[in-house]
């Protein structure tokens, strides 16, 4: 199927823009290298440049390197440097960004459908047969961490990516440009349970499995987590979206869960692509919305089978519950305070906050 795409490529025939789109798409995947997930990508010059950052256990065991105010996972240090130099946004480029476990996955799938509507039906998404991270790719711990220097020039704009990258460690090509930005972030509760939960679902060699919850919660009392700390990852972006409304749009996964409609249209009027009367009659946001639900997707085949090798992690560990206030079963009342109190204390005089239960 690849030969057959690429041999079309490298013929006369002019492909139909859809076609481009996926042939685009399949050599792009075609030439980067892969590599595993964990402490095997780091490799070379980079393994001398972290021996020299704190470091810190992650929950799932593995190493975290504190670099320029943030934790990273040992399986993105290494993209997310090479990222920073190196990558130049174009100022068609839509920008995902979060906390892990704030609803990347579900973001990923509403920016591509939005995106691509006129190329796909929702009956013919790709969303259907191809991971929500196979189609918006991260940065860090995928595009960047298989390849010091992918080459992205190739892909057909807009381009959409992903990052976990706070907006102060952004590449300066990115804040600089015209680019859009958007970042979903989540109640830090149901953040840190979810995190725990798929910090669970890991074995990996000479690591003992996490058991308990209480296990490196003063560490993220500390703001040691992956990507953390989670107050100086949600202010930047609330900041800069305070700042720059027109660059940055900062969205709350409770507040999809409330009103999916109404956040579809804003999200595809920011992104320039408001959708018309016509399509609203035709019913065209309430199928997007569909397309890309929790129940919807979590039940296709291609996610709940399948390997995602970046994060090193089944794809059906990215679709749990979905629920708002899920915490409550696994924190006690008084781990529950203590970290609100710690993250709103962060969080005072700007005007952020966060909806902890339905
Ligand atoms: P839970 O662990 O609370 O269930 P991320 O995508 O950033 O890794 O976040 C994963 C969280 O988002 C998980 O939360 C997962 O269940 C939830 N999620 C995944 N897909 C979703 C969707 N389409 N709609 C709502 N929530 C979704």
């Amino acid at each position: 199927m690849h030969e057959e795409l690429a041999l079309l490529a490298l013929s006369s025939f002019v492909p139909p823009p859809c076609l481009l789109r996926l042939l685009s798409f399949v050599i792009f995947m075609e030439t980067t290298t892969s590599s595993s997930n964990g402490e095997s990508v780091l490799r070379d010059e980079i393994q001398d440049l972290v021996a020299g950052f704190p470091s810190a256990k992650n929950w799932d065991g593995t190493p975290l390197y504190f670099y320029k105010g943030v934790w990273y996972p040992v399986s993105g240090i290494r993209g997310a440097l090479s990222f920073q130099q190196h990558f130049i946004a174009r100022d068609t480029d839509i920008i995902l960004a979060s906390m892990p476990k704030s609803g990347t996955t579900w973001l990923k799938a509403l920016a591509f459908s939005v995106v691509n509507r006129n190329i796909y039906s929702p009956t013919e998404s790709p969303l259907l047969t191809t991971p929500p991270h196979d189609l918006v790719r991260f940065f860090e711990m995928d595009l960047y961490s298989k390849n010091q220097l992918p080459d992205l020039e190739q892909l057909p704009s807009p381009r959409i990516f992903s990052s976990h990258t706070h907006y102060e460690s952004l590449p300066p090509s990115i804040r600089g440009s015209s680019c859009k930005i958007v970042y979903i972030c989540r109640n830090p509760l149901d953040q840190l349970v979810s995190y725990f939960h798929f910090a669970r679902k890991f074995k990996r060699e000479n690591v003992k499995p996490l058991t308990s919850i209480d296990e490196g919660f003063d560490n993220i009392c500390r703001g040691i987590q992956s990507y953390g700390p989670f107050w100086e990852s949600v202010l930047g972006y609330w900041k800069a979206s305070l700042e720059r409304p027109d660059k940055v749009l900062f969205l709350k996964y409770e507040d999809l869960k409330e009103d999916i409609t109404f956040n579809l249209k804003k999200l595809a009027e920011f992104l320039g692509l408001p959708f018309s009367e016509k399509e609203e009659k035709e019913g065209v946001i309430q199928e997007i919305a569909e397309l890309c639900s929790f129940d919807n997707l979590k039940d296709l085949e291609v996610n709940r089978t399948g390997f995602f090798k970046s994060a090193g992690a089944p794809n059906s560990t990215f679709f749990r519950k979905a629920k708002v206030g899920d915490w409550c079963n696994d924190l006690s009342p008084s781990m529950a305070e203590r970290f609100l109190k710690i993250v709103e204390e962060k969080l005072a005089g700007s005007g952020l906050s966060f909806k902890v239960s339905e």
